[in-house]
């Protein structure tokens, strides 16, 4: 039997308690697997008297997570605490210049700083290993390290914020409100300590920046990543989607080209009979298309306690067993500098939605509109009438001149470029009540 490999673990949340957890409940088995048990000595967190439900059996106690990450009785880090910044920077940092390997599950800390840490390791001989910060559960990292090492990736998206699914999944199944939904996710553990990185897209753009630079062997460029977020899709946009066959997700999508990288994270349409479309709640999935394996997705739970221990525990074993491989797959100087492209120019379908002022002209001024930056109509749909200020309703409509219309638009193939013309002179002729709402049809 060789040496226990020892942890000092900072973060007792939802994913350092779950991990404390699986370490227990695991224990026997591992060490059967290992041939070396895995024993946690040291553990920090912010408060030392919180209740919790794990047993931290004799680990010490630490306050400060840098003691802890250079403690001689440690051999690896493991940093569940999150922030990309302040304690986490500084304690994985020194983590590392003290020789120890590091897990982490802290997606903020590695878009950032992934590069300069992956490069420290390197330097130190040490692991940087970070399954949990990208999709939870799924094994994704060690897909592309292993599995898929040999193809060339053309294309990588998916479902990256079980906290948005969760949402998005709950108002259309539901018809709940974004609020109440996005309080149960809390509630559930699956949201940032602060929720707008997920509602934000930010949460997402952090797992999708690491999966660029996995995939495509390059430089992780977060500030090159379009993000929107989903606080602006509304209740209007999950019923009339549905109604028009499709449901709505936020999809981070990224494709590698010659001339570079185009990365997205926003809110889009996709066919509710396509398999993307099954996946709800807070599952993720993860689609890669390699050049020899074709296309793979790979669907499970993205967020909660006992998936991401799962994916942190993984990477101890890797360490359990001795592997040390670079943290990006590559060496950090084979990483190619991120190039970014936009997309813009590129051809695709738009859902619009539109509250119209319901007076002579108003949709013939809209056509115009839109056929000036050549974008043709598929189909256009008028939900129903009421009142300008739904606020009012009770109140009688006094004519067709403060009465709305909600207006449906599908665009054939156009840029994203015309319909931005488009809905800006829309709305600046005066014709609609509030900004038009726009949303990408992925075709997935
Ligand atoms: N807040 C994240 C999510 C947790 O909702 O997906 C996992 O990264």
């Amino acid at each position: 039997m060789s040496e226990p490999l020892t942890l000092g673990v900072a973060g007792l949340g939802t994913v350092g308690t779950g991990l404390i957890q699986l370490l227990a409940a695991h224990a026997p088995r591992l060490e059967r697997m290992l041939g070396r048990s895995i024993v946690v000595t040291g553990v920090c967190a912010r408060s030392r008297d919180k209740a919790r439900d794990a047993d931290l059996g004799q680990a010490r106690w630490f306050d400060d997570p840098v003691a802890l990450a250079t403690d001689p009785s440690i051999a690896v880090f493991v940093e569940v605490m999150g922030g990309d910044e302040g304690p986490a920077k500084a304690s994985v940092e020194a983590a590392l210049r003290a020789k120890k390997h590091v897990v982490t599950a802290n997606k903020a800390l590695l878009a950032k700083h992934g590069i300069a840490l992956a490069k420290l390791a390197e330097d130190n001989g040490v692991s940087l290993n970070f399954e949990a910060a990208v999709a939870g559960g799924i094994p994704i990292i060690k897909m592309l390290r292993e599995a898929l090492a040999a193809n060339e990736v053309r294309r990588v998206y998916g479902i990256l914020n079980g906290t948005c699914n969760f949402i998005l999944s709950k108002m259309t199944d539901e018809k709940r409100a974004f609020g109440d939904a996005l309080k149960e996710a809390q509630e559930r553990g699956f949201a940032e300590a602060d929720p707008t990185f997920d509602i934000g897209g930010f949460d997402a753009a952090h797992k999708l920046s690491l999966l660029v630079s996995l995939a495509f062997g390059t430089t992780i460029a977060f500030d090159q990543i379009e993000i929107e977020g989903i606080e602006r899709i509304t209740t209007a946009d999950i019923e009339a989607a549905t109604e028009l066959g499709y449901c709505i997700k936020l999809l981070g999508v990224a494709v590698s080209t010659p001339d570079g990288v185009e990365a997205r994270v926003t809110p889009v349409l996709i066919d509710e009979e396509s398999a993307l479309a099954e996946v709800s709640g807070v599952t993720n999935c993860v689609g890669i298309d390699g050049d020899y394996v074709g296309n793979l997705l790979l669907v499970g739970p993205g967020a909660g306690s006992k998936p991401t221990a799962s994916a942190v525990a993984s990477d101890i074993v890797d360490i359990a067993r001795g592997l040390v491989m670079p943290p990006f797959i590559r060496p950090t100087a084979a990483l190619a500098t991120a190039k970014r492209l936009s997309g813009s120019a590129n051809l695709g379908n738009y859902y619009v939605r539109l509250s119209v002022y319901d007076r002579p002209g108003a949709m013939a001024s809209i056509t115009r509109r839109m056929s000036d930056e050549n974008v043709s109509l598929e189909s256009i749909v008028q939900r129903r009438h009421g009142p300008v200020h739904p606020g009012q309703a009770g109140e009688p409509a006094p004519g067709h001149q403060d009465a709305a219309a909600n207006v449906i638009l599908i665009t054939h193939d156009t840029t994203e470029d015309a319909m931005r013309k488009a809905l800006r002179a829309i709305e600046e002729d005066g014709n609609v009540t509030e900004p038009p709402q726009m949303i990408r049809i992925e075709d997935l």
